[in-house]
């Protein structure tokens, strides 16, 4: 089987890595393709992957094709595709708001599975949702879920309702993350903290935090009741953000970027 990724930015290259470093794919059977010639040459140098500048070199003997280029850069890239396409190639849309009927109705093929991968797949802890069109067979979605789990692990949803859904909850929420990190931070330099040392304090506590809860069954409302006794710090600053409506207000956030995915997939 030979796999092409089209498009070695972010996305491209954080799959195509997982993918070179996992015992599925030999450097052969792994290609890339993009436009930029500074990406080719990098990637040359790189020596990993089985690099392409013509799409016409390397898609039409391609099985299975990831598709990470930007949303705006689909419609020039499908036009291009479209004359060197076959109905057995497989493609994988890693691209945000991009619905499979467009993606099939735009190449004329049927076979396509659409993705909503998460930024720390750059670390190999990414969560990348998947769901596909009915002409996949099952044993294309296992070899499918098997290359997207080497850039951490994946969730196979029912629709792509739960595509747009999961923008909301893992494609969006590192920043959601990042967001609470950032106050956390400011908060510590507040307080007269270093920069180093708010850096230590906080990611630590993050880190920790999830450790335990990965490592335990009880839900993260055990682990603040656990923690919070009654008229203690932990509790003053849950009463606070509880006063704050802090609750709703994050869950307000995510449906807000559950929507505007579902808006941008109307387009
Ligand atoms: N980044 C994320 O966290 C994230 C999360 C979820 C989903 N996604 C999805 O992942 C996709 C890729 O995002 P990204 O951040 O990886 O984008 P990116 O860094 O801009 O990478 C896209 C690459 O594709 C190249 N390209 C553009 N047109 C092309 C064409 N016709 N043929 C081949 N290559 C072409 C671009 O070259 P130029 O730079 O020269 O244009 C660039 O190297 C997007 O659709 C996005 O919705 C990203």
């Amino acid at each position: 089987m030979k796999v092409l990724v089209i498009g070695a930015g972010n996305m491209g290259l954080t799959y195509s890595e997982g993918m070179a470093s996992s015992p599925l794919l030999s450097k052969q059977k792994l290609r890339i393709y993009d436009t930029d010639p500074n990406k080719i040459k990098t990637l040359n140098e790189d020596g990993r992957f089985n690099v392409f500048s013509k799409l016409e070199d390397c898609l039409p003997k391609s099985d299975l094709v990831f598709i990470a280029v930007k949303p705006y850069h689909c419609d020039d890239l499908f036009t291009e595709m479209k004359t060197m396409i076959n109905k057995e190639q497989l493609f994988v849309s890693l691209m945000a708001g991009v619905t499979i009927e467009s993606i099939q109705e735009q190449l004329d093929t049927k076979k396509v599975i659409r993705t909503m991968p998460n930024l720390p797949a750059q670390v190999g802890k990414g969560v990348t949702s998947y769901t596909e069109s009915k002409e996949v067979s099952a044993i294309e979605l296992i070899m499918v879920r098997n290359l997207l789990d080497t850039t951490g692990t994946s969730i196979h949803v029912e629709n792509e309702m739960y595509i747009d859904a999961s923008t909301g909850i893992s494609g969006s929420g590192p920043a959601y993350v990042f967001y609470f990190m950032q106050s956390m931070l400011e908060a510590a330099l507040k307080m007269g903290f270093s920069e180093n040392d708010s850096k230590v304090l906080v990611s630590n506590t993050f880190e920790g935090a999830i450790e335990l809860f990965k490592q335990n069954s009880f839900s993260p409302q055990s682990w603040i009741d656990k923690v919070a006794s009654k008229g203690g710090t932990t509790q003053a600053a849950i009463d606070s953000m509880e006063d704050n409506n802090v609750n709703e207000l994050i869950k307000d956030a995510a449906y807000a970027a559950f929507e505007r995915a579902v808006e941008l997939g109307k387009k």
